[in-house]
């Protein structure tokens, strides 16, 4: 049962708990969601999935670095048209939001991806247009307003569930792009995704990652996300923001809603902890809503940002 004080709204979604799986995390399996909503996570965020499958980068795809990891997976995925079979099977697993995370390499192809995730049950769809390693989609889209613009147009057009954007934190001006997604029509925005990184062996002297640059998570990038989520919080007042990037604990996540953030997408820390830190993170949260007399998520922000 969900506590009416940790519920929250976004985008006409309910979630009884604040925290999401991040995207990509964890497998693509509906199993595994069900583990994460077990755990006490909110709502599920799915691997990001394209029109054609993809393998991947070869290994080594992941590094652990002090605070975090940097991951360069290549977006495997097997493609919308087997894993609209996995979006059917999580449906009837979970009660809780499921929220499908999509790519492409154009306007049209995030549109039939999200058409195709939609039919199949999505409650929502995440756009994944800042992934920090793949050519040709994700940032590239991500730091270009025109193609943002388009690429949100189409699949607002596309779908009536509602659309998140993902926003890449590698930009001169993230309060730009998070102004054009709203604009486009974005429902939502998640801030953020991985910072670019590289990571060196120093026996060999060479990159650890087989694709060479990656993307940094985990509690070294939270500080840079905090400031992303409340540059965009400042200028923003209306638009729910889920804030993402090296929340661990309660105090974390907190801390992303005193940015501005209504809720939190949890990706490293699961992979360092268990999907049972939701638990722990909903337990800090609720009692730090009694000591501090708060009677919802959303009074935290309004504490700070003042419209
Ligand atoms: C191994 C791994 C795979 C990821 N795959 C995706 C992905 O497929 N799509 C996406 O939008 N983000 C992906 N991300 C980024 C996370 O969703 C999240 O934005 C980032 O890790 C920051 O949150 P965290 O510090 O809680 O992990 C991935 C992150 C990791 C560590």
């Amino acid at each position: 049962m969900g506590s009416s004080l940790l519920s929250v709204q976004i985008a006409g979604l309910s979630l009884n708990y604040p925290g999401m799986l991040a995207s990509g995390v964890l497998g693509y399996s509906a199993e595994s969601m069900r583990r994460v909503i077990d755990g006490g996570a909110g709502a599920v965020v799915t691997k990001s999935v394209s029109l054609q499958p993809r393998n991947g980068y070869a290994n080594p795809t992941v590094v652990q670095v002090n605070g975090g990891l940097i991951n360069a997976m290549g977006l495997p995925n097997p493609g919308i048209g087997v894993y609209v079979e996995e979006i059917k099977h999580a449906k009837t697993l979970i009660q809780q939001p499921l929220i499908v995370s999509i790519f492409g390499y154009n306007a049209e192809e995030y549109a039939s991806v999200a058409k195709k995730a939609a039919d199949a049950g999505a409650d929502a769809l995440e756009l994944n247009v800042s992934c920090p390693h793949v050519k040709q989609t994700g940032a590239e889209i991500g730091q270009n307003p025109a193609l943002l613009m388009e690429v949100v147009k189409a699949v607002k057009a596309a779908v009536k569930v509602p659309v998140f954007v993902k926003l890449s934190p590698n930009v001169t001006d993230i309060v730009e792009l998070a102004s054009t997604a709203v604009e486009a029509g974005a429902d939502a925005l998640t801030a953020v995704n991985t910072l670019r990184a590289i990571a060196f062996d120093v026996e060999t002297a060479k990159p650890i990652l087989s694709n060479i640059k990656g993307g940094l998570s985990g509690p070294a990038m939270k500080n840079v996300a905090l400031r992303c989520v409340y540059d965009i919080r400042e200028k923003l007042s209306g638009i729910p923001i889920i804030g993402c990037g090296g929340v661990s604990n309660w105090q974390d996540a907190v801390e992303f809603f005193i940015a501005g953030a209504n809720a939190v997408q949890v990706g490293t820390a699961i992979a360092f902890d268990s999907p049972n830190v939701f638990q722990t993170i909903n337990k800090g949260i609720e009692e730090y809503l009694k000591k501090k007399h708060f009677r919802s998520i959303n009074e935290i922000a309004r504490s700070i940002h003042k419209s």
